[in-house]
């Protein structure tokens, strides 16, 4: 199936109208200013209508959520879509951890701990200072379809030299079309379910060739065999034609990714021992150098 059939015979989630004219509304109060789609998470996959039961991988999103973080040290404007329950920026660092950061002082007034003090202020100023300038929006998907809709909209919105689209989420390549899926909830009692998957098409020529041509577009590229990593994001450089690949492998993509360019440039971001000791994200070095990228960009589009 080609990707408009896909659409087709996919209708829009039933809370895509509202959500995607707050993309509109977002989008338009920041014409010509720097800003950056950053895909984040897994997409589900379900198996049934009445979903108990669904596919899903393991993006957790910490890709997603620390870049949103630098893009927005980085001087842009940030529209966060995400797989809802996974990482969101500023959030990110307090998961499962909030609880033992406060204490109770009375019946009327809870407190953060003197010692966490100094890790809790600049996070909560950097996300409160972001959300008072209306710098970030965040906007979340569960399934394939819902994120294969937010997509397409928030692509088509940010068709210009300014949009830089940071495609990190990890998007299910396979899925059941809702039409073939069992509407109630499989019994194990009629045995194992036969569940046939059909494949998912490829988005990316539609958005670096219709949605939005004019954007610095950037997918990630994620394998298990680091033989077959540079190679295949070069194969994606030249069927979709965008400007940069960043290659990660599963076990290693928190402390090595390679950015490969159209001129067929790998660059290496390596985090040392001592990078990561020191608390240093790979995410931050990422967000440098693309930003640099898009920088000269934006001169070359005058
Ligand atoms: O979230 P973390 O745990 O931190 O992990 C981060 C990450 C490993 C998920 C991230 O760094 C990453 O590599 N994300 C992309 C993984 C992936 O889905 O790759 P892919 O080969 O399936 O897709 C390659 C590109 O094609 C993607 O940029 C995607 O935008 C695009 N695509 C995917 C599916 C689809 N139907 N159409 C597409 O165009």
């Amino acid at each position: 199936m080609d990707w408009e059939s896909f659409y087709d015979a996919h209708p829009s989630p039933s809370n895509y109208e509202p959500t995607i004219t707050a993309v509109e509304n977002f989008v338009c109060s920041h014409e010509n200013k720097k800003i950056v789609l950053v895909t984040s998470g897994g997409t589900t996959v379900p198996i049934e209508q009445n979903t108990v039961r669904f596919v899903d991988n393991f993006s957790v999103g910490t890709r997603g959520s620390a870049s949103a973080e630098y893009f927005l040290e980085a001087g842009y404007i940030v529209i966060f879509l995400y797989r809802s329950n996974s990482l969101e920026p500023f959030v990110r660092h307090f998961n499962n951890s909030l609880l033992d950061k406060l204490e109770i002082v009375d019946d009327k007034l809870i407190q953060v701990k003197n010692s966490e003090f100094d890790i809790l202020y600049p996070i909560l100023k950097k996300y409160k200072d972001a959300k008072e300038a209306n710098r970030i929006l965040t906007v979340p998907f569960t399934t394939l379809i819902e994120y294969m809709w937010l997509l397409r909209g928030a692509c088509m919105l940010m068709d210009t030299k300014y949009s830089l689209l940071y495609l990190a989420a990890a998007v299910s390549d396979f899925y059941i079309p809702p039409n073939e899926m069992s509407e109630h909830k499989f019994q194990s009692k009629d045995g194992p379910p036969m569940i046939a998957l059909r494949l998912v098409p490829k988005v990316l020529k539609a958005v670096t060739h219709i949605w939005a041509p004019n954007a610095y577009i950037i997918s990630f590229k994620l394998e298990t065999d680091n033989r077959i990593l540079i190679q295949k994001s070069k194969e994606a450089l030249k069927k979709y034609k965008h400007q940069l690949v960043i290659g990660n492998l599963l076990h290693t993509r928190k402390r090595n990714v390679k950015l490969i360019s159209q001129d067929d440039v790998v660059e290496d971001i390596v985090l040392t021992d001592q990078d990561i000791e020191n608390g240093i994200e790979i995410e931050d070095l990422i967000v440098s150098n693309v930003k640099a990228k898009h920088d000269i960009f934006l001169k070359s589009h005058k």
